[in-house]
């Protein structure tokens, strides 16, 4: 059997192939655009793996999907691909709509017309497991009660409202077509693969090379952090238990400040990669306010408690745990960081994938 996951090459598609392949000999298949964010290499320990195959594709193109799904036949299907980060939604919608919005479009449609002419009891067993954000909720005050699945939705930034959107369609196609689809709104990930120009793998690559920590507007905003493997395992128990229509909110029940996370990743660091530079001795000192985020929400938390009671599932790594796993991956995987920095990935992937 086989499963199709969609944006594999990013950050949590790409932990979530490492992990389910370690724990499975179900053979998977990862469509992915092979974006700025995008990068083979986050999947290079799978090279020599027979149940792993890699295609470069859009989501956007339904004539690829419609021939990928004809010609693999998978299962299930997890979409993971999108146009993630806040910041270049502000600047830059477009792409946000493109993908988040019009690729879940044409993906669930080419998804459904595939499923709606299986043989009844592949039919009955297959799902559409659409990984979504607890930003579609919006922001909460500092002592409000933490978003349920019953929550109103609320976007504030250009791609919460896209994803936001793309949750809806994923409802009705449930809700019209009876299409067995399950959607997950998580917190903030962090862990290996991370992009940089997301706020812990930019702490942890700015410090080390003694570069400001850039902490926008007074760096008390709120987010639930959740390690990367804890969601990969929430989004496999979904996959296995969870109910066609449903949507379970995952949380990792660690809500901090940034500032409190980038103190936390400075301290680490301290200990384990101290400074050489005469006058910078604790990378605290980089740290820098500048201007707050356009539309920046003050507080995400989840409430996990349904995906908790009904599916069983708990998160595994504390913060100080996972928090600190990550900041060693991130030191024994400089060269990863400084690929894609110095863009060295991006022209190995304009010379192998045209
Ligand atoms: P990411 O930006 O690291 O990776 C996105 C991947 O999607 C990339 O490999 C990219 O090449 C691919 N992609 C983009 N457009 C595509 C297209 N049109 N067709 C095919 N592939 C395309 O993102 P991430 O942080 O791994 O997030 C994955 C999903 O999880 C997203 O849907 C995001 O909204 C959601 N999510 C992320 C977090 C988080 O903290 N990172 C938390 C909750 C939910
Ligand atoms: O909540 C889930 C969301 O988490 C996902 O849906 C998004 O895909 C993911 O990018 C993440 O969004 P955030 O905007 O919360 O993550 P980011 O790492 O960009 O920022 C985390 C917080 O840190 C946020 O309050 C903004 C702040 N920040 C971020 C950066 C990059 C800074 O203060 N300085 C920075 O340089």
């Amino acid at each position: 059997m086989t499963i199709l996951v969609t944006g594999g090459a990013g950050f949590i598609g790409a932990n979530f192939i490492i992990d389910w392949l370690k724990q499975s000999n179900e053979q998977v298949i990862n469509f992915d655009k092979l974006t700025y964010a995008g990068n083979p290499d986050n999947l290079s320990s799978l090279t020599n793996n027979p149940l792993y195959h890699f295609i470069k594709g859009d989501i956007t193109d339904t004539a690829q999907i419609k021939e990928l799904l004809r010609k693999h036949q998978p299962r299930a299907i997890i979409n993971f691909a999108a146009e993630s980060h806040v910041d270049r939604s502000i600047h830059n919608p477009e792409e946000f709509i493109s993908t988040n919005i019009i690729g879940t479009f044409r993906l669930l449609e080419s998804c459904r017309d595939y499923w709606d002419k299986l043989e009844i009891n592949k039919k009955e067993q297959f799902r559409f497991i659409h990984i979504s954000t607890d930003e579609v909720y919006g922001s909460l005050d500092k002592n409000a009660a933490a978003f349920t699945e019953n929550s109103k939705y609320e976007p504030n930034s250009p791609y919460s409202a896209s994803k936001a959107s793309s949750d809806h369609l994923v409802r009705s196609y449930f809700h019209t077509y009876d299409f067995p689809a399950i959607t997950t709104n998580c917190s903030n990930n962090y862990g290996p693969y991370q992009f940089p120009e997301k706020l812990i793998p930019l702490i942890i690559h700015n410090s080390i090379n003694l570069k400001a920590l850039p902490i926008y507007g007074d760096g008390l905003q709120v987010r639930d952090w959740l390690y990367v493997s804890d969601h990969c395992s929430a989004i496999r128990r979904v996959l296995k238990d969870g109910n066609p229509g449903e949507v379970y909110n995952i949380g990792g029940l660690n809500e901090k400040t940034n500032l409190e996370i980038v103190h936390t990743v400075c301290d680490i660091l301290n200990y384990s990669k101290p400074s050489k530079d005469p006058i910078i001795k604790d990378y605290n000192s980089l740290i820098s306010f500048v201007d707050d985020r356009a539309g920046h929400d003050r507080r995400y938390a989840i409430n996990a408690s349904k995906i908790e009671n009904e599916l069983n599932w708990k998160p595994k790594e504390t913060f100080e745990t996972g928090i600190s796993k990550t900041v060693q991956w991130y030191l024994n995987n400089e060269s990863w960081v400084n690929n894609i920095t110095s863009g060295t990935y991006l022209n190995w992937i304009h010379k192998n994938y045209k």
